[in-house]
């Protein structure tokens, strides 16, 4: 980070330091995107509609045919096709003298829930089958004289397929969907949700973010809501709370003309740190579905809530009361300021938000001379998390302290020791860093529960925290990647074990206490042989001791505080650049997408099984080695248990363009529409519906400059394999002084079952993927786009806007299939 300037432009993660209320429907812009290019002849899907009266029945169950003329008869249709996620209309007839429709009733196969069962007309979402699958429905009316009359219809049900043409790879300003797909724009920067908050200006002048949507969106997790407004997480699908990251700022655009101030020979100006300050965070906003099925965002709703660096949160876990985290704010240890550098996230099972602190360390300014007031443990500890002597501070916030240092809340981002202040930490804030790289828990219902930090689960650049399969009865995991060259895979395993019923407690931040305060934090070490192992990070087993040569560890919560040392310690396995992580629904693999490196980070001989590619791909005249467009691993835990200290390994997907070298770059032989570079966020689709069933639905993001001279960043859509179903490859990896053979395990080909579905605007980077429990709303955050987007949508111009978008099927069906 030596190399940002005082007040430089935002980082995302590319850092080595190993070496209801009112509905502003005013506000909304609803539109059609067609397709940009077909590949392969599949329609977009379109409501299966059977109401053709090929068969019908008779009153007693007579044969259709011939019945003479007056007699009342019904029918069901013909009998159809459908595809798993479609939504299918069932169309019932009466002809001749009726005494009352009774309605459609399903007799036989996978049960749906049929909508509008009581009428002629009837809808249901074909469920998740196996192979082809009938489903009976039958129709019943009475005839003139209240005899019940029936006719039946069969509906064969497929497998889920991606039935879309891809999207095609490009540069305009604008967010592309597949045809038969919409994309509304629902909660951009700035957007008020606090009630009595002017509109959005957009020229700098806008204050307020405490009641206004923070910036750079990006993880981001869907909360149900019933009619009456409570809690429903797995229903909930017209109405709900988004819970949305707001990791970074694009600080040109939130003031008149730029920032003003260098913050080092020139403070800043208060009001414009502030507001700095205040647009990061996490944004809680009520969201709802209309009648005719388009989405808005409510402001003033009572469930709507910003959390900032600001608002106050507790310590939990080893960590708190702990001397090493008192400052002039908290003399107790229990308390903190707020979050930063919200990444991805995690979503519990008992209905909390799990936001993740990842580039936390470049917010923190230390003067060139503060290792003279540090001990040397100090010293190896703030240089492993990139605050080396002389780091700036992002943005210059810690320059706004007046001449009395009276305002904290610039002055904890300078995290020099004051020589005067007492040597316990109390009054000055050479512990402030240390209340960052945590997860923070949230509940996303209650706006009056302080946020809690999760210190069990470690510190470090936090991305995700994302559950696997948790089962009634054993410990529950949940696994973490470390964003920076080189850093680490985490998994932690909560002490507990799992009881189903906490997912109904009222009081769920104690739930929480309970799984997430006490457990073991373990690191991912990767063998050659397409197995691993998970180290637990536990002090006094391993070598964690005060007489480690790496770092003199006094007790677990040393250990944690300093999880990159203790990984360090324990020889695990250096990824290029863990990100977010998945887990499939059905199975429980865990999906890691590990986002790229370069010459540096993953040198020719430097690659190893689970990292093992190196070689070039040239953006026009330049060169860009190592390994720049990333690759998605998946591990399945022995005995599918997520308790298991091993596991077995494959890379699922490897980032490329499409001409690149098939035999030792493409391994998994993408192809236009397919290909991309730098994947980002993973997210399964729910096992809510059908998408996240039998064969779920995998939605890989990306967040890249590699491949920018071709294309924006995507979201594809994936119905992947499992680990194993492809098998070992050696390559060649070929760099510039040479080449070096590489043996890895690389999954089966995806062809079809991998399609770009949606292309972003400019500059802008795509997360932050969640859905509806039904599955038929998407919502996909747009960060940092550099044109003019989202009003470029609509052919107008301005300063661009981070925005969360929700894509929804025109006919009804879940996005996607
Ligand atoms: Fe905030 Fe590593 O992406
Ligand atoms: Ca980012
Ligand atoms: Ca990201
Ligand atoms: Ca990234």
């Amino acid at each position: 980070m030596s190399d940002q300037g005082p007040a430089a432009a935002y980082t995302d993660g590319d850092v080595d330091t190993n070496r209801s209320g009112n509905s502003h429907l005013n506000d909304l812009i609803a539109m059609r995107y067609s397709r940009r290019e077909t590949i392969g002849g599949i329609a977009a899907a379109t409501a299966a509609v059977f109401s053709a009266g090929l068969v019908s029945a008779c009153g007693g169950g007579g044969g259709g045919g011939g019945a003479p003329a007056g007699m009342t008869t019904v029918s069901a249709g013909q009998n159809g096709q459908s595809r798993t996620g479609k939504r299918v209309r069932l169309v019932g007839t009466v002809s001749g003298p009726s005494g009352g429709i009774v309605g459609w009733e399903q007799v036989s196969g996978p049960a749906v829930v049929l909508a509008d069962a009581g009428t002629a007309e009837a809808t249901f979402i074909a469920p998740a089958v196996s192979g082809p699958t009938p489903l009976v429905f039958r129709f019943s009316a009475r005839n003139a004289g209240g005899a019940l009359l029936t006719a039946d219809t069969t509906i064969i049900v497929d497998v889920a397929i991606l039935d879309f043409n891809p999207v095609a790879k490009n540069l305009d300003d604008l967010v592309t969907v597949p045809a038969g797909y919409t994309v509304t724009i629902l909660y951009r920067t700035g957007d008020p949700i606090a009630a009595g908050l002017a509109p959005y200006s957009n020229n700098g002048t806008d204050g307020n973010f405490i009641g206004r949507a923070g910036d750079h969106h990006d993880g981001m997790s869907y909360y149900g809501l019933d009619a009456a407004g409570a809690a429903r997480l797995d229903t909930g699908s017209d109405r709900g709370l988004l819970a949305v990251n707001h990791e970074n700022i694009s600080q040109v655009h939130l003031h008149p003309a730029g920032p003003t101030g260098n913050g080092v020979s020139l403070a800043r100006p208060e009001g414009e740190a502030l507001k700095e300050i205040e647009a990061h965070g996490v944004s809680i906003v009520e969201v709802a579905r209309s009648a005719t099925g388009g989405w808005s965002h409510a402001a003033g709703s009572a469930f709507n809530r910003r959390i900032t660096p600001n608002t106050p949160v507790a310590i939990q876990g080893p960590l708190r009361g702990n001397p090493r985290m008192r400052t002039a704010y908290s003399g107790d240890a229990t308390q903190g300021r707020g979050t930063i550098n919200n990444c991805a996230l995690g979503a519990t099972l008992w209905a909390t938000y799990l936001t993740c602190e990842e580039n936390w360390a470049g917010y923190f300014r230390r003067s060139a001379t503060d290792n003279s007031n540090r001990s040397a443990r100090e010293v190896t500890a703030l240089n492993r998390y990139g605050l080396a002597p002389g780091a700036p501070g992002n943005y210059g916030w810690a320059s706004v302290n007046p001449a009395d240092g009276s305002d904290a809340r610039f002055r904890r981002w300078n995290v020099s020791v004051d020589p005067v202040a007492p040597a316990d930490g109390s009054g000055d804030f050479r512990h402030e860093a240390n209340h960052f790289g945590w997860v923070v828990e949230i509940d996303p219902y209650d706006p009056a529960k302080m946020p809690r930090k999760r210190t069990a689960l470690g510190r470090f650049a936090h991305e995700g925290a994302w559950r696997g399969q948790w089962v009634a009865g054993r410990r529950i995991a949940l696994y973490m990647g470390d964003d920076g060259r080189g850093e680490y895979l985490y998994k932690f395993v909560s002490s507990a074990a799992w009881d189903p019923a906490d997912a109904q407690a009222a009081d769920r931040l104690a739930v929480g206490d309970k799984y997430l305060d006490s457990g073991t934090l373990h690191v991912a070490r990767f063998a050659g042989d397409g197995t691993g192992s998970w180290l637990p990070l536990t002090f006094g087993q391993n070598g964690l001791t005060p007489a480690s040569p790496v770092f003199p560890f006094q007790d677990q919560a040393d250990v944690l505080l300093h999880t990159r040392l203790a990984a360090d310690a324990l020889g695990a396995t250096r990824m290029d650049r863990p990100e977010w992580t998945a887990s499939q629904p059905v199975t429980g693999e865990i999906y890691v997408s590990l986002t790229n490196s370069d010459a540096g980070g993953r040198p020719l001989g430097g690659t190893d099984a689970a990292n093992p590619r190196h070689y070039n791909d040239p953006r026009g005249a330049t060169s860009q080695f190592g390994n720049p467009n990333g690759h998605i691993l998946r591990l399945r835990e022995a005995g599918d248990n997520g308790e298991a200290l091993s596991f077995a390994w494959d890379i699922y997907l490897f980032g490329a363009g499409a001409d690149l070298d098939p035999a030792n770059v493409n391994l998994s032989a993408l192809d236009g529409g397919n290909d991309f570079s730098s994947p980002d966020g993973l997210s399964f689709s729910r096992s809510t519906n059908p998408s996240g069933q039998i064969t779920p639905l995998l939605w890989i993001q990306t967040d890249d400059g590699a491949y920018a001279d071709v294309t924006n960043n995507q979201l594809l859509a994936a119905l992947p394999g499992r680990t194993g179903d492809g098998g070992p490859r050696t390559i060649t990896n070929i760099g510039q002084g040479g080449s070096a053979p590489q043996t890895t395990f690389v999954g089966r080909a995806p062809g079809v079952t991998l399609k770009r579905f949606l292309v972003g605007p400019r500059g802008a980077e795509i997360t932050g993927v969640d859905t509806t429990p039904d599955g038929r709303a998407l919502f996909v955050n747009i960060q940092h786009p550099g044109g003019s987007w989202p009003q470029s949508q609509t052919g107008g111009g301005g300063r661009p806007r981070s925005a969360t978008v929700v894509v929804t099927k025109d006919d009804g069906g879940i996005v996607g299939l």
